[in-house]
């Protein structure tokens, strides 16, 4: 198959080039196409004839989006919508990336891909206006929604922990939001057998378990063998411009049953500090 990878310079994104194999990989950085333009999109898409569209790229800046609004709905809403009505136009088919922020983290259970959405923020209401248009425009149509990402090749919350560790003698981290990190990599491998696999529909796939990012922190100090403490705070004292659901852990049940299941959020921990060491971005 033919796979253009739209976003491929972002952190999932660089995963998904490196890790897709045994298909014909088309990369596309927001320098090749921008999802703005649906001039340019058309065009990139009539010359790489890709049997699946795969939409990694988005403006993720949560923060960033309560200034610029305007920003997050051009690119996460009307730039997807015009990669899906080109997808279309070609009959191709297409995978488009998802937050676990679409839901306002009042579950008392993890979320199921049915159920209501509700995002808190700005970039969560821009990703449901990029999931609402994929499935207005597409008819084979993929969305993988997935959370607290972390990766080598961009710096992620694990590396900034990691920096913060070297030069502050304690970390305060927020202790009451629960999610589930992913480790692009593993994110990478999933959705390539979901598109081996012809899978359709709305899917949630994170790595396994759920924690705070308080407790994400201590992990990843201690697989870095790292030993300066870490100090719970409250989402209140971290005063983030942009609200957070208290509780966005997904469900894997909806990816489970498609016969994929992914490692614990721990041991893809332990295989980040291992893939930092090996690109010399980690001392011994
Ligand atoms: N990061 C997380 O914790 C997280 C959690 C849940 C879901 N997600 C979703 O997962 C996906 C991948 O996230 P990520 O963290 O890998 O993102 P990322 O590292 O921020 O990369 C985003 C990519 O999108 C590209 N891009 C931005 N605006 C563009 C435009 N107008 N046209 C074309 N390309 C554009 C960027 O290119 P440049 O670098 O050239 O700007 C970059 O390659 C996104 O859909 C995101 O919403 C992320």
């Amino acid at each position: 198959m033919r796979i253009l990878i739209i976003g491929s310079s972002g952190m999932l994104g660089s995963d998904l080039v490196e890790h897709w194999t045994d298909d014909e990989v088309i990369p596309a950085t927001s320098g090749d196409v921008d999802i703005r333009d649906m001039g340019l999109v058309r065009q990139f898409i009539t010359q790489a004839r890709p049997d699946w569209v795969v939409l990694a790229a988005a403006y993720t800046d949560v923060d960033g989006s309560e200034w610029n609004p305007e920003q997050a709905f051009a690119v996460n809403g009307e730039g997807t919508r015009n990669v899906a009505r080109v997808a279309q136009e070609f009959d191709r088919k297409l995978l488009y990336v998802s937050t676990d922020y679409v839901f306002d983290g009042t579950s008392p259970r993890p979320y199921e891909p049915d159920d209501p959405v509700h995002p808190l923020n700005v970039y969560g209401a821009s990703k449901v206006a990029g999931e609402n248009a994929i499935r207005e425009e597409s008819e084979h149509w993929l969305i993988a929604r997935t959370s607290w990402l972390f990766g080598t090749s961009r710096a992620s919350f694990p590396e900034k922990i990691l920096r913060a560790a070297t030069c502050q003698p304690q970390i305060k981290v927020v202790a009451d939001q629960m999610g589930s990190p992913t480790f692009t990599r593993d994110l990478a491998t999933a959705i390539r057998d979901l598109v081996r696999s012809d899978a359709r529909g709305t899917l949630h796939v994170t790595n396994s378990g759920a924690c705070s990012w308080f407790e994400f922190a201590k992990e990843v100090l201690l697989k870095a063998g790292r030993k300066t403490p870490v100090l719970p705070i409250t989402t209140a004292e971290a005063d983030r411009l942009a609200k957070r659901p208290a509780y966005s852990v997904l469900s894997p049940a909806s990816l489970n049953v498609r016969g994929i299941r992914l490692r614990n959020w721990q041991e893809a921990v332990g295989a980040y500090v291992a893939e930092l060491r090996q690109k010399g971005k980690l001392d011994r």
